[in-house]
């Protein structure tokens, strides 16, 4: 069993509590989900369990020993607690992938045969079979958060601790990586999954809710999604998926439902069309005129060592419009992005602002990563650095900082924090707010909402819409597909390195767009197809 005993952490010798007098268990084959708002300590947490830090009072216990702060016992739950971290990255150690994913089990000592056999295995299960030669450097941010999963199984840990490993995923890989954790020999692994997503929680065996530092409620997912306060509290209130999960428990239904869209449509009947609350044909505008005024893309080819990861991709991005960009792990979003954005030359075609060729430091772009951006030593004066800068005028920087910072529903509280302890969350809303705080023609958020909870989501949703409502072109690059398309006006989506289809977002879902590009139906509108609305 994997027990935390009445802990308390904190970061730095003089910081606040970060997390309180947590107890919590999990035993081989259970499947605890921790929830909680941004900055609640579930990351914390989980970084305890694997020694990676000390409990100031309280204790991890790993299978009856307490993991103290001698190396051998700290390196010992770190080999028996697979930690993934929410940030994947800050985690790679080769150069390419398969050295990745083979340099704990060859730091375990193990026969080279075994290494290999535990690598194809890593590797296969989490759909990176093809890649082991990659460099790391080239991988997008879902393989990456793949490659992290890929390290962690391949040590076999009798316990796994996974901070939001699907965040950046699409949504049929995070359907994979439930489907992985589940079976096979994982299935009598013990697992805990910070998540802020609603159907890895009806997936588990029990719930835990964190909020300010504290353990405040544990039980199961039944009763979890029964009780709509605790749902708000957890930050999933008034979500589609949450609201269809307390039906099912209130109608006797197993939550598994969820994992089956036509089941879902046929339990829930007529309850679940209205249950949708957006429907394509009702949809926003989706008519922003497509004049050449905003981004434009043109045959935009790029190949990196490896390979092509563009080619001739084309996408416009009008002003007074947000256009969301989605397709699978890989499919060259970022890259697109980073093009769009004057960062990245293409090797051939063009990309432009207003029709004239875009400058680097003309678009507002939010990376993926927001540890690639944060550069000044606290938050607020990270965000007064972009409206610092000419043409803007210094005098209005600090108004225009903290007007983001609220937006981005960042407490003031944080604001002289560096950025660099924040929860993942809470970094990600200060990253956002740098970049929206400099007046721009254009903006790119790339994946703007992962890991923030519902009320951070809803905020980043109203700062994408005025950002366009302003006059801006806004480029919304993001999985979570479901809660985008009602904020968008336009879709398009990525395959390949193209795009293979682009148009009002209305149109898109009915459009069999989802099914050219690879792109898993979110749930709401996988729902939607079932109960005859698309
Ligand atoms: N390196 C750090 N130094 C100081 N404080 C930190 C550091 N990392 C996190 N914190 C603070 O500790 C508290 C708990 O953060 P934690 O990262 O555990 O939250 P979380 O629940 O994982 O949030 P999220 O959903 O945003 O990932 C927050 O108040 C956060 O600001
Ligand atoms: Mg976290």
């Amino acid at each position: 069993m994997l027990e935390t005993r009445a802990v308390w952490l904190a970061y730095g010798e003089d910081g606040a509590w970060a997390v309180e007098d947590a107890t919590l268990a999990v035993r081989p084959g259970e499947d605890l989900c921790l929830v909680g708002r941004n900055g609640s300590g579930k990351s914390t947490l989980l970084s305890a369990l694997n020694g990676g830090l000390a409990p100031r009072r309280g204790g991890v216990v790993v299978d009856g020993a307490t993991v103290g702060a001698g190396r051998s016992s700290r390196l010992g739950a770190a080999w028996a607690v697979g930690l993934v971290s929410q940030d994947p990255e800050s985690r790679i150690l080769g150069s390419t992938v398969g050295e990745d994913v083979a340099f704990g089990p060859r730091n375990l000592g193990l026969a080279p045969e075994e290494v290999a056999r535990r690598v194809a295995w890593a590797l296969g299960s989490v759909g990176l079979a093809d890649r082991a030669a990659q460099p790391c450097s080239e991988l997008s941010g879902g393989q990456a958060q793949r490659l992290a999963l890929a390290s962690a199984l391949a040590m076999e840990p009798p316990y796994l601790a996974l901070d939001e490993v699907g965040g950046e995923l699409d949504e049929g890989a995070r359907a994979g990586v439930r489907a992985l954790l589940g079976k096979g020999p994982l299935a009598s692994c013990g697992r805990v999954r910070a998540t802020h997503d609603v159907l890895d929680v009806a997936s588990a065996t029990s719930v835990a809710v964190m909020a300010g530092g504290r353990v405040t409620w544990q039980g199961s997912p039944w009763d979890f999604f029964c009780d709509l306060d605790l749902v708000a509290e957890a930050g999933m209130g008034g979500s589609v998926p949450a609201a269809w999960a307390r039906d099912l428990v209130l109608s006797g239904l197993p939550l598994s439902l969820l994992a089956d869209p036509a089941a879902l449509a046929r339990a829930l009947g007529p309850a679940a069309a209205g249950g949708i609350g957006w429907c394509p044909s009702a949809a926003g505008p989706g008519t922003a005129p497509v004049d050449g005024a905003g981004l434009v893309l043109d045959g935009v080819s790029v190949t990196a060592p490896s390979g092509p990861v563009l080619a001739g991709l084309s996408l416009a991005v009008p002003r007074g419009a947000v256009t969301l960009v989605a397709g699978v792990s890989g499919s060259g979003k970022t890259t697109a992005a980073r093009v769009a954005a004057g960062l990245l030359g293409p090797d051939s075609g063009s990309a432009t602002l207003d029709g004239a060729p875009v400058r680097a430091g003309a678009v507002g772009i939010a990376f993926q990563r927001p540890e690639d951006q944060t550069l000044a030593d606290s938050v607020l004066t990270d965000a007064m650095m972009g409206p610092s800068l000419p043409p803007c005028d210094p005098a209005g920087a600090r108004g225009r900082a903290a007007a983001a910072l609220a937006a981005v529903g960042l407490d003031e509280s944080l604001w002289d924090r560096p950025t660099w302890c924040l929860s993942g969350g809470q970094r990600r809303r200060a990253a956002l707010a740098a970049v929206v705080a400099r007046p721009s023609g254009a903006y790119i958020l790339d994946e703007p909402t992962v890991g923030l909870d519902g009320p951070g989501r809803a905020a980043v949703h109203a700062v994408a819409r005025s950002l366009a409502d302003g006059g801006a072109a806004v480029c919304v690059v993001s999985h979570d597909v479901g809660e985008w398309l009602p904020v968008a006006d336009r879709l398009a989506l990525v395959a390949g390195g193209r795009t293979v289809w682009e148009g009002p977002a209305a149109q898109g879902p009915s459009s069999g767009a989802f099914e050219a590009a690879g792109v898993r139906l979110p749930l709401e509108l996988a729902v939607a197809r079932e109960a005859g609305l698309l």
